[in-house]
């Protein structure tokens, strides 16, 4: 990501967007972010538009946020909903904290945007205690063979300039389910937008 004006327009964007992407599924970030416990970490947490949906019995959260320009807004977020929170430098490729160290972690619109989705996911694993969950609601590949994910393909290059580095054609449940976890529940849905309407929400057991 780096800095200067691109990252200062990826976190702007964030915000904004994010805002407006977190209403359309905030049915499922209740369900999935309301009941967590303890330490959290996030990946990507971009604007912060998710410490809405957590409970007071998240009582850490750590985010590991590639992009400095959202760091403090995040920590401005993070204070208004009274949760303590670190941020970490780097990318969820090479997450800085110990093995089997926190009780959950959360993704929203981000394996879309990582450079190496295994080695994330590997890392997600990794520091996850046994017993804990990873819950996601990621925008995916639209099914093969039809129009939508000629389309996707089609736009994938200028997409990824202009999205921060997403790509709208990943199959991101194919990712969970290969990542090692005990138990994944995937729940496949659309959304209202162009291009990335096909989602997949879950948790994944360690
Ligand atoms: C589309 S934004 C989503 C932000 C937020 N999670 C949301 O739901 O609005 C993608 C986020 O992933 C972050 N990101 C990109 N590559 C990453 C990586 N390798 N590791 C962790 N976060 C990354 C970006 O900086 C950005 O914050």
């Amino acid at each position: 990501m780096g800095t200067g004006w691109y990252a200062r327009l990826q976190a702007w964007l964030m915000a904004t967007l994010g805002a407006h992407h977190s209403r359309l599924v905030s049915e499922r970030k209740r369900a999935l972010l309301g009941g967590l416990e303890g330490r959290v970490l996030e990946i990507g947490p971009g604007g912060g538009v998710n410490f809405e949906f957590y409970a007071a019995t998240v009582t850490e959260w750590i985010g590991v946020e590639p992009n400095p320009y959202a760091h403090d807004r995040l920590r401005a977020v993070a204070a208004e909903h009274r949760v303590p929170a670190r941020l970490l430098d780097g990318g969820a490729e090479s997450i800085a904290l110990p093995d089997e160290s926190v009780d959950a972690v959360v993704s929203t619109l981000v394996l879309c945007s990582v450079g190496d989705q295994r080695a994330a996911l590997a890392e997600v694993h990794r520091v996850l205690r046994p017993g804990g969950r990873f819950v996601f609601v990621e925008h995916v590949a639209a099914p093969r063979g039809t129009l939508l994910r000629r389309v996707q393909r089609l736009v994938r290059a200028p997409w990824r300039v202009a999205g921060g580095g997403c790509e709208p054609d990943r199959e991101t449940w194919h990712a969970v389910e290969q990542a090692g976890f005990r138990r994944v529940t995937l729940d496949h849905f659309r959304v209202g937008l162009p291009v990335v309407s096909p989602h997949v929400a879950g948790v994944a057991e360690r």
